[in-house]
């Protein structure tokens, strides 16, 4: 069946959420997800943040949809039309949905490990204001241990239940959930269990804010100063793939991460032993440098193809500075070069 996204046709299998249409044109159209994961199912429908316009229901019901629609769990029908980066009205509920989330959230992005890869900074970026309206103190709550290898930092939390989703999909017992209801609502184990099973250092990668990091890289470094390669290793625990991401500072393997798309999202989910037990260079396989498409702050000093030399022409300039700013600041008495010494002489300066 064909649906229309931003003006752009595109041919879809029955069952296609407008998400996953909309990713397939791909560009500026695709929506914002912070809850949906292509990985995991039943993801999607918490956060509100892929909202879109369905101009036209479907060839057989033309009819406009009253209300925006959360794009990843709303299906595409023949003939649908839907508005996303074209609409005011969506800009406006995105821009509304991501005030919603930065209520709460502490703006501890100097000192957050997830700064750099946090895709409620990369949201803030795009449909944030600059000026808060929330007088009221934010939602905190008391840190909890959760075991020897992830942190919780509940008080960054969005609730979009993907690590309960991990939880439930890849391990075999999930002691932690959802707890408690409405703005009490939080992530926590029940009755302080840890969190030890071997698939759980996914919930990390999952995680689109830093209220889940890598306790064995916790404040080692900033994402962006880490050098991230392709690595894999003949892994024997049943599941893993055992391909990844190493984040190297020089000959260090910093942290392991799953490779991630351009969506953040893992290309596949690794073992615990992988991540967190295998830091040397002699445990991997180095494919190569990681070629990320996302635009992030890890972009920077993209180093995987060769950089243009830059030639600055300001050394001179900058030596001898502008000439009206010369005359203001320099000792007139002692002329910079030769032309200006006759200058001077001549009495002009
Ligand atoms: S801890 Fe992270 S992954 Fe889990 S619900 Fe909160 S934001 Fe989502
Ligand atoms: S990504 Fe659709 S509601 Fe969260």
């Amino acid at each position: 069946m064909k649906v229309t996204i931003d003006g752009q046709e595109i041919e879809v299998e029955a069952g296609t959420t407008i998400l996953q249409a909309a990713r397939m044109i791909g560009g500026e159209s695709v929506p914002p997800a912070m809850c949906y994961y292509s990985k995991l199912k039943g993801s999607g429908g918490k956060c509100r943040c892929c909202l879109v316009e369905v101009a036209k229901g479907s060839d057989a019901d033309p009819r406009p949809m009253p209300k925006l629609m959360a794009s990843c769990v709303t299906g595409c029908m023949d003939g649908m039309e839907v508005n996303s980066k074209n609409s005011d009205r969506v800009r406006e509920a995105r821009q509304s949905v991501t005030e919603f989330l930065l209520i709460n959230h502490p703006l501890d992005c100097p000192i957050c490990d997830q700064a750099g890869e946090c895709d409620l900074q990369d949201l803030s970026f795009e449909h944030g204001k600059s000026k808060t309206r929330f007088i009221e103190e934010k939602r905190t709550f008391e840190p909890e241990d959760i075991g020897p290898n992830i942190q919780l930092h509940m008080n960054r939390c969005i609730l979009c239940q993907r690590c309960v989703q991990v939880a439930d999909q890849l391990t075999d017992n999930r002691v932690h959930g959802v707890l408690d209801r409405g703005d009490h609502a939080n992530i926590s184990t029940c009755i302080s269990k840890a969190i030890d099973n071997e698939f759980s250092g996914n919930m990390i990668d999952v995680c689109p804010v830093g209220a889940l990091t890598d306790k064995t890289f916790r404040f080692k470094s900033r994402v962006w100063f880490n050098k991230p390669f392709n690595a894999h290793r003949e892994c024997t625990t049943p599941g893993c793939c055992g391909k990844t991401t190493v984040w190297m500072f020089g000959n260090e393997i910093q942290r392991v991460t799953g490779r991630k798309d351009q969506y953040h999202e893992v290309e596949d989910f690794i073992c615990n032993t992988c991540r967190f037990d295998k830091k040397e260079v002699t445990d991997w396989v180095i494919e190569g440098p990681r070629k990320f498409d996302k635009d992030s702050v890890i972009n920077q000093n993209n180093y995987t193809r060769e950089m243009d030399t830059v030639h600055i022409a300001t050394e001179e300039g900058i030596l001898k500075g502008r000439e009206q700013d010369r005359k203001k600041i320099s000792m007139t008495a002692i002329p910079l070069n030769k032309e200006e010494q006759e200058e001077f002489n001549n009495g002009n300066l």
